[in-house]
């Protein structure tokens, strides 16, 4: 089974073809750095106008990549949401009149499923249920992974995400953007004993996340201390709050088999190492996703297709595009949780 997939949903485009077999035949992916450098963060309008210009091509540069045509492909999936609408609207649009055209059916990718199934592209090992912290620009989850489409969300963040915070001690360290990997290459320098800072929400019972407050101390500190100790000492900070609260949900979650991370900040070093320390005391697997897989790529688009379409779900051609779309949508409301939730 062959499967196209795309992704817009923020500031990467991106198209690939894998296999139900786990062969990732192409994997192309345009970046837009240089058009959101100047305003230190994505703007949304820029997004979705380069997604325009680059998406097309880049699916026609895969197709070569993996010597395919459309017709040699079962069925075509588009990140449908969440994310920025504009460029959202450019790969569903794209996506269906594709489906269209080649007569193939389409299905709809939930991004954040494209992240919690991107581990089980790289390891043919990895089982349901597993736990996965999701740990990425817009979101900061622990999520008991069930199967294709079943996910119970133990914990969610009541106010930034964990890349959000990232990017933000990186404008206010004067790192550039974009923020998470210049915060992990300036830490490197750096003491992360030399600052003190908060960790909000560790010791408390429910696993949650907060990393305002701490992103306020970054900010009162800038300037007072070398900026290569404050991104060591907020790297840190991150990585207490995420370690606790995962442990945290482990205890919630005796039946995962696996610990797992996903998104963009799973390809921090201090955080994998972390987490990879905390599963082997609890005698559990640790799986994280290749660097590559874990920032927004299409070969988690295509994949998450693929392990919807082999369970039969496929979507119509009139499907709405989504802003916003839990993956838990029975999720309880979580006090102080802002529209993230
Ligand atoms: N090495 C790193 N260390 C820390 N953070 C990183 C690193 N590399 C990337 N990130 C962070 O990961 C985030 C991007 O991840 P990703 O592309 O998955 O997010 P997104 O698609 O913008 O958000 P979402 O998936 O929630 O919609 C950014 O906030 C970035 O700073
Ligand atoms: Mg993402």
């Amino acid at each position: 089974m062959l499967i196209l997939g795309l992704e817009s949903s923020c500031d990467e485009t991106a198209a690939a073809l894998v296999t139900d077999k786990r062969e990732v035949l192409a994997h192309r992916l345009a970046r837009q750095d240089e058009a959101h450098r100047p305003f230190g963060g994505v703007v949304p309008e820029i997004a979705a106008r380069a997604h325009v210009e680059a998406l097309a091509p880049l699916v026609e540069a895969a197709l070569a990549d993996a010597g395919v045509t459309l017709a040699d492909v079962d069925a075509i999936a588009a990140t449908a949401g969440p994310g920025l609408i504009g460029g959202v609207m450019v790969g569903l649009v794209t996506g269906k009149a594709l489906a269209h055209a080649a007569g193939k059916p389409l299905v709809a990718v939930n991004h954040l499923e494209g992240h919690a199934l991107s581990p089980r592209l790289a390891d043919p090992d990895l089982d349901f249920p597993y736990l996965l912290l999701l740990v990425s620009g817009g979101h900061c989850q622990l999520l008991l992974v069930e199967g294709v489409g079943r996910y119970r969300r133990l914990a969610t963040t009541i106010d930034d995400a964990a890349g959000e915070a990232f990017d933000k001690t990186a404008k206010l360290l004067g790192l550039g953007f974009p923020g998470g990997p210049a915060v992990e290459r300036a830490a490197k320098d750096g003491d992360p004993r030399a600052v003190p800072l908060p960790r909000p929400l560790v010791g408390s019972g429910e696993p949650h996340f907060s990393f305002a407050g701490l992103k306020s101390d970054v900010a009162r500190k800038a300037g007072k201390f070398p900026a290569a100790d404050l991104a060591a000492s907020f790297q840190q900070a991150v990585v207490d709050c995420l370690v606790d609260r995962t442990r945290i949900a482990l205890g919630k979650a005796p039946q995962a088999s696996a610990l797992v991370v996903a998104g963009g900040v799973a390809a921090n070093g201090a955080v994998r190492g972390a987490l990879e320390a905390l599963a082997g005391e609890h005698g559990l697997r640790f799986v994280a996703p290749p660097l590559w897989l874990c920032t927004d790529n299409a070969a988690m688009i295509a994949w998450a297709g693929a392990e919807r379409f082999a369970a039969g779900l496929t979507d119509p051609l009139d499907l709405a595009a989504r802003p916003r779309w839990p993956l838990d949508p029975d999720a309880e409301k979580v006090r102080g949780a802002g529209v993230k939730a």
